[in-house]
């Protein structure tokens, strides 16, 4: 019987998180949880309630409003606020450029990581973010730090965006990136910082299935130690 692990997957932007860390829980037969979309489902769930979001106790009484849940899919899993579906309006442009200011409000943090926390209590869990090895889950067996150039990260946003149908220009993509990398790396709570025992993965030059097996190589050796 193999132990259920805690595998923290952190790094900025585009880095492939997502992508990578849905894989690796396929492969493993864990739960998925992605929780950039916690905070994104919040932005938007404020935006349209046209709550100014730098104002954090208006922002918390929307968080208590709401029930923020996922449910298996494919392609991808399916988010929803109480009963609808924002899967797909979490990604709009929109959102990904107001997500940075509501993930920075200290309340918002504490709340959302209580939640991570009580997911990802029995194991068996794959999390991405940008605090998952820092904060959310500091005893994580394997803690992986993922990165890659903001040049190549602009390049897989723009193409992702191609096939959902949204247009914004490359040169634009890059500067949003490196703007939310600015706000991500600089604020006061729980900025994005490689945790001091994650393993550090560059996938610029990297193939999806490469940073898969690269991972689930990792897991296996924790397992042997467990
Ligand atoms: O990974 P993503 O692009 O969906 O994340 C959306 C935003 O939420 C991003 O600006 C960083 C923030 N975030 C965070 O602060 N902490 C997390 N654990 C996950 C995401």
């Amino acid at each position: 019987m193999t132990a259920a692990l805690q595998i923290a997957i952190d790094g900025p932007a585009s880095a492939g998180k997502s992508t990578v860390a849905k894989l690796v829980a396929k492969q493993l037969r864990y739960t998925y949880c992605d929780t950039g979309a916690m905070y994104r489902a919040l932005t938007l769930a404020a935006m349209q309630k046209q709550i100014d979001l730098h104002d954090e106790p208006a922002v918390l009484a929307v968080l208590a409003e709401i029930t923020i849940s996922f449910k298996p899919g494919e392609p991808e899993q399916q988010v929803f606020v109480n009963e609808q579906e924002v899967t797909q309006a979490i990604r709009q442009p929109d959102v990904t450029n107001n997500v940075s200011t509501v993930a920075a409000l200290g309340g918002v943090r504490q709340q959302l990581v209580q939640h991570q926390q009580k997911i990802a209590a029995a194991g068996g869990i794959v999390m991405d973010g940008r605090d998952i090895g820092t904060a959310v889950l500091p005893n994580a067996a394997v803690k992986i730090f993922l990165v890659a150039s903001v040049a190549e990260r602009a390049q897989r946003r723009y193409a992702e965006n191609i096939r959902k149908g949204i247009n914004t220009p490359l040169a634009v993509l890059q500067q949003e990136i490196e703007v939310r990398d600015k706000k991500d790396s600089t604020r006061a709570v729980s900025p994005l910082t490689q945790a001091k025992d994650a393993v550090l993965v560059d996938t610029t030059a990297l193939s999806i299935e490469q940073v898969v097996a690269k991972i689930i190589a990792i897991t296996n050796e924790k397992q042997k130690d467990m």
